[in-house]
């Protein structure tokens, strides 16, 4: 049997609410978070390479295209979850081993869930590689798989809008009207997303005035009536002011954002990366223009609501 390449592809997200409530027992915590996905994708094609020598599971190797700034960190790990989705999903079956492609023009570590993308497109990938060998992998466990590797998962695979409850995981999908422009800017400095979420339990046990924001209503209706300004008002990120307290440059390119014509900035998730919700694409694309002029952040425009992972 001649086994193709398989590729799929899966696009970031933005928070459009991110509602943060009591830390769990398990290291995450509750969220009340709506979703919208953003035109801005990673694919990733699996290359049969037959007979490569491959110590554990079915991927022999792994290498990215940047279309965004490099990290310092060698992605290319056991621990990449893009490697770990493969793993699960052609875990036990006879296949010949692969060797992972990312192209990458999501930021890493940025809080668009970039990393969450590349699982998304590689499990929907190993499907598609696992389909090729005559076995149909059941829909139960591609949800399965998707939970586990990590909480932004199943909403990369799902795409749309969606309300996120439990660890943001747990997906109802939302309705809404007309099409969303951003303007999004990293300033290209690290912010772990767990240190995000400890800095604000942090906060909350020192102020009682940080209190979670877990009632999406208004954005919902915000939502319905296709209108950004309407949407820019209601969107809320209980994550901002730790991202913010942890990167008090953030603050800045939030300011410049608005004043540049965006008719919100917010942290995007954890951050770095700064959302700017537009009136329109050549708003959104001017924003971009002004704010990465001096080099200072990088930044693209993107349009939500967009599709979930899909095989190319
Ligand atoms: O799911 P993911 O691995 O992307 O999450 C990274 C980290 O962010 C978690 O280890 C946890 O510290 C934090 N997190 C959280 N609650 C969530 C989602 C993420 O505390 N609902």
């Amino acid at each position: 049997m001649t086994v193709k390449p398989s590729a799929a592809r899966a696009n970031g997200k933005v928070n459009l609410h991110l509602g943060v409530g009591e830390a769990r027992s398990d290291g995450y915590h509750e969220l009340s978070t709506v979703f919208m996905a953003v035109d801005r994708q990673e694919i990733v094609a699996l290359i049969p390479e037959p007979g490569a020598d491959v110590t554990c599971g079915v991927v022999a190797g792994m290498c990215t295209s940047f279309h965004v700034s490099e990290p310092d960190e060698d992605l290319a790990t056991p621990n990449n979850l893009a490697w770990r989705a493969v793993n699960a999903i052609c875990a036990g079956a006879d296949v010949e081993p692969v060797r992972i492609e990312v192209d990458k023009t999501i930021p890493v570590a940025g809080g668009m869930a970039g990393g969450s993308a590349d699982a998304a497109a590689a499990i929907k990938a190993a499907v598609g590689y696992m389909a090729q060998h005559g076995v149909d992998v059941p829909a139960d466990r591609v949800q399965a798989v998707a939970a586990e590797l990590g909480a932004d998962v199943p909403f990369a695979l799902m795409g749309g809008i969606a309300l996120g409850t439990e660890r943001g995981d747990a997906l109802v999908p939302m309705m809404g009207r007309g099409e969303y422009w951003f303007a999004f800017l990293n300033p290209g400095v690290g912010l772990s997303t767990g240190k995000v979420f400890e800095h604000l339990d942090d906060m909350r046990f020192n102020s009682a005035s940080v209190v979670p924001k877990m009632d999406t209503t208004l954005l919902s209706r915000a939502l319905l009536s296709g209108d950004p300004v309407q949407v820019g008002a209601a969107m809320h990120n209980d994550l901002e002011a730790a991202a913010l307290s942890l990167q008090p440059r953030l603050h800045t390119l939030i300011r410049d954002a608005e004043k540049a014509g965006a008719i919100r900035a917010m942290v995007s998730g954890s951050g770095p990366t700064v959302a700017a919700l537009c009136p329109d694409r050549e708003t959104a694309l001017a924003v971009v223009e002004e704010l990465t002029r001096d080099g200072s952040a990088e930044g693209f425009v993107a349009c939500g609501p967009a599709t979930g992972a899909t095989l190319l």
